[in-house]
């Protein structure tokens, strides 16, 4: 019993993967199962945490070193284009400007997303203002505890 309900699950896991492949691409599909920049960051000194008008929520994590951001990562709630988005959005920052940053947009986050639905570009524009948020909370923090 146990074994033929494990050997449907993974049945049904490998359709939705090869579903998800097909309609998303190989790139975006890799990174749905792996998302690099994945979890807080630790000593972050920029963040965010935005919720979406899906009801999704997406929080990025900004490490500067000098001018320019030496880490950077993601979390979200959300579907797995905003997973895709998310690692793209937090993978843009390293090495750019807070002000190079707000330069970039939900578009070219989609751009490089690659194959994403069009039920689900806004999850693209949710990671863009997420780091636009991140950015502006590390150049306009709030007052320090204690
Ligand atoms: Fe909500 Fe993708 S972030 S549907």
């Amino acid at each position: 019993m146990s074994d033929d309900f494990d050997r449907i699950v993974a049945v049904l896991q490998e359709t939705i993967n090869e579903d998800t492949r097909a309609a998303w691409g190989e790139e975006a599909f890799q990174r749905w199962v792996a998302p690099p920049n994945r979890g807080a960051l630790e000593n972050a000194d920029g963040s965010s945490l935005l919720r979406g008008t899906c009801g999704d929520s997406m929080a990025i994590f900004l490490r500067f070193e000098g001018e320019r951001v030496g880490a950077a990562s993601f979390e979200t709630d959300g579907c797995g284009p905003s997973v895709v988005c998310g690692s793209i959005a937090a993978e843009m920052a390293v090495g750019r400007t807070a002000e190079e940053i707000l330069d970039i947009s939900g578009e070219e986050v989609l751009a490089r997303a690659g194959q994403i639905p069009e039920d689900h570009h806004h999850c693209a524009f949710l990671a863009a203002s997420s780091l636009h948020e991140a950015v502006n909370s590390h150049m306009h923090p709030g007052p320090k505890d204690g």
